[in-house]
C-alpha cells in the first residue's frame, strides 16, 4: 500500500517526512508504508484525535492477533463480505484495509478467524439474506471456538434489528453502524478484550474521518466517496434514516484520493454519493458536483470517471455540459426514475414527474447521443394502480433504457411510505413486475444490438471465469464484453471490435493485438 497520509502529530508517534527524516512539523505529508505500528507504545494512553487514535488501535489489533497465532500456531485469517451498494462496498474496502494493518489474512471465504458482514437494509430481502447467514455462521463457530463474528452497516441502525441480535443470536460478537465505521479498529480492539457482545451504534456523526488504510478490490479501478449519508427522503426508502444527513467531502481532499489512487495505478474511478447532484450544496460557498468533475478529469493517470447516483431532480445543464465536453467521462448515466406516473412520484417525495423526466432524457441525449442511460424502477408502491403501471411502461418505452435495475416494493418502517394505505396485492406486484421485466429486456436487447460491429474502449477486468482464453472487461457505457486475450491485459483499456450480442453482454476481438 503505497498511500500517503497527512494528519496532526501526536508526541508518542515517530513521524517521518517524504525523505524519510524525523520531523515535528504539526501537519505534514508521511508515507503510510512508513507508519510503523510495531513503534507505537500501546501501553500509552491513546491518542485523542483521527485518525491517530485509529493507527494506535491497529498497533493494538496487531499485537492480539501476534499473541493468538503464537499460541495457535498458524496465522490468523479474517473475512469481510459485503451486502448492498457501491458505497458498502468502498466501505468495506476500508474495513479490509483495517483488518490487513492488524495483521489478518484474507481466508476468501466464511471459513475464517474473524468474519464481518457489511449489510444492507434498503429491501427487506436483503435482511433476511443476513439472518439466514448468520445461521451459517454459527455452524462455523461451533467448529472455530476462536471465530469471532462482526456485523455493521445500514441494517445495524435499525433498533429493532439490534434488538433481535442482542436476544436471539448471542454468537455475534460485535455490532457497530454506518456513522462510526472509522473506528473500526479500536472496536476490533474492543472485541478481543471482552467475552461479550460489544454493540455501539451512533445516531448520527458529522464528522468525516480521511487517511485511514483502504485495502482495493481492484488494483486498476476505484470508488471514491464524495459524499455521504442522504436529504432527500424519498417516502419509501430507509437510507436516509440509516445513512444520517448528507456531508460532502472538501474537493480537495477528493482530488488528492484520486491523484494517490492514479499514482498507485488505477486509471478508472467511481465518484460515490446517493445523490452526487447535490454535492457541495452545504459549503459555503457553494461547490458544484459538475466542478468537482472538471477538477478530477485534471489529475494525469485517470482515463475515465464514472458516477453513481444522480437524481434526476437536480442534475444541472452545466453537468449536461461538462460530461459532454469530457474525454474522461463515461458515456453512461444512471438516472433512477423509480415510477413513470406523476401521482405516485409526488406520493415518493421525488420531486420531478414524467414530463420533465423525459425533458431531461432529451436534453442529454441532446449533448450526447451516444449516451447510455440506465434506471431503477419500483413496482407497487402504496396505491399504484393499473393506469400508474402502464405510466412506468410507457416511460420505458418511450426513453428506451440500456439496462434497468426492477424492484419490487419492500415497506420499511418507519418511512411514511410504510404507513400509507392501499398496499397492492401481492400477485397483482408479481405479475406487473413481470410484464415490466419482459418489457425492459426486450428493449435493452434491442438497443445493445445495434453497437454489434462498433469498434469501443474496453478497460479489461478480469481473465473470464468460464474460459480462461478469455479476458472480460466493461466498455465506456458500462456494458460487458468477452475477447480472447491474457492475463498481463488486466487493467489495461484496449481498442475491441465487438462481434456478437448475446442479449446483454458481447463477444469482440482485440483491435490493437
Ligand atoms: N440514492 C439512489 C438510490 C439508492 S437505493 C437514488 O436515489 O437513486 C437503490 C434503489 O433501491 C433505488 O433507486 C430504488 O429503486 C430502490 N429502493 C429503495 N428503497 C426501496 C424500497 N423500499 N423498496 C423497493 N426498492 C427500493
Ligand atoms: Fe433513498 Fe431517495 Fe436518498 Fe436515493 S435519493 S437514497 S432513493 S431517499
Ligand atoms: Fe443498502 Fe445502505 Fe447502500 S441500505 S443500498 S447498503 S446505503
Amino acid at each position: 500500500m503505497k498511500l500517503m497520509i497527512r494528519y496532526a502529530v501526536d508526541q508518542k508517534y515517530q513521524l517521518y517526512d517524504r525523505n524519510g527524516e524525523k520531523s515535528r512539523e504539526m501537519h505534514l505529508e508521511m508515507n503510510l508504508d512508513k507508519i510503523d505500528l510495531d513503534k507505537i507504545d500501546i501501553h500509552a494512553q491513546p491518542p485523542a484525535q483521527e485518525p491517530a487514535r485509529q493507527y494506535y488501535f491497529m498497533a493494538k489489533c496487531r499485537r492480539i492477533v501476534q499473541k493468538k497465532e503464537q499460541e495457535l500456531g498458524r496465522r490468523l485469517t479474517c473475512h469481510t463480505e459485503t451486502f448492498g451498494c457501491q458505497m458498502n462496498a468502498r466501505d468495506s474496502e476500508k474495513l479490509a484495509g483495517i483488518l490487513e494493518f492488524a495483521g489478518f489474512l484474507e481466508a476468501g471465504s466464511e471459513e475464517a478467524d474473524f468474519v464481518i458482514y457489511n449489510t444492507c437494509t434498503v429491501r427487506e430481502n436483503a435482511n433476511n439474506r443476513v439472518y439466514g447467514r448468520l445461521g451459517y455462521l454459527h455452524n462455523l463457530k461451533k467448529k472455530n471456538p476462536d471465530m469471532r463474528i462482526a456485523l455493521c452497516g445500514c441494517m445495524m441502525q435499525e433498533e429493532e434489528v439490534v434488538e433481535k441480535l442482542k436476544k436471539s443470536y448471542r454468537f455475534v460478537n460485535l455490532i457497530f453502524g454506518t456513522h462510526n465505521l472509522y473506528k473500526f479498529a479500536e472496536l476490533l480492539a474492543g472485541c478481543y478484550a471482552s467475552d461479550r457482545m460489544v454493540v455501539d451504534v451512533w445516531e448520527q456523526s458529522d464528522q468525516i474521518v480521511e487517511d485511514l488504510p483502504v485495502e482495493r478490490k481492484y488494483p486498476f479501478k476505484s470508488g471514491v466517496n464524495i459524499m455521504f449519508g442522504c436529504n432527500n427522503f424519498c417516502s419509501y426508502c430507509i437510507v436516509p434514516y440509516v445513512r444520517g444527513r448528507e456531508k460532502s467531502r472538501e474537493p480537495r481532499e477528493i482530488v488528492r484520493e484520486v491523484e494517490r489512487l492514479a499514482a498507485d495505478g488505477v486509471v478508472e474511478v467511481m465518484l460515490l454519493g446517493q445523490n452526487v447532484n447535490s454535492y457541495g450544496k452545504t459549503f459555503d460557498p457553494p461547490v458544484s458536483f459538475a466542478s468537482l468533475l472538471r477538477e478530477v478529469e485534471k489529475v494525469d493517470g485517470i482515463a475515465r470517471i464514472r458516477f453513481m447516483t444522480s437524481h434526476p431532480k437536480d442534475l444541472s445543464d452545466e453537468l449536461i455540459a461538462v460530461m459532454a465536453q469530457s474525454k474522461k467521462i463515461c458515456r453512461h448515466l444512471h438516472l433512477p426514475l423509480q415510477s413513470g406516473s406523476s401521482r405516485i412520484l409526488k406520493a415518493m417525495n421525488r420531486k420531478y414527474d414524467k414530463q420533465s423526466y423525459l425533458r431531461l432524457v432529451e436534453k442529454v441525449r441532446e449533448a450526447m447521443p451516444e449516451i447510455a442511460i440506465t434506471t431503477d424502477l419500483i413496482v407497487g408502491f402504496p396505491g399504484e394502480t393499473e393506469e400508474d403501471f402502464l405510466e412506468t411502461m410507457d416511460v420505458v418505452k418511450k426513453v428506451g433504457f440500456d439496462s434497468v435495475f426492477t424492484f419490487i416494493y419492500s415497506k420499511r418502517t418507519g418511512t411514511p411510505a410504510a404507513r400509507m394505505e392501499c398496499q397492492v396485492p401481492e400477485d397483482e406486484v408479481k405479475s406487473r413486475f413481470d410484464r415490466l421485466l419482459k418489457e425492459v429486456q426486450e428493449i435493452a436487447a434491442q438497443k445493445a444490438q445495434k453497437l454489434t460491429g462498433s469498434l469501443q474502449k474496453v478497460l479489461v477486468e478480469s481473465v473470464n471465469d468460464h474460459d480462461a482464453s478469455l479476458v472480460t472487461g466493461k466498455m465506456d457505457n458500462n456494458a460487458t464484453v468477452h475477447f480472447k486475450g491474457t492475463a498481463d491485459m488486466v487493467g489495461r483499456i484496449m481498442d475491441v471490435r465487438l462481434q456478437e450480442c448475446r442479449g446483454f453482454y458481447y463477444y469482440g476481438t482485440a483491435a490493437n493485438e
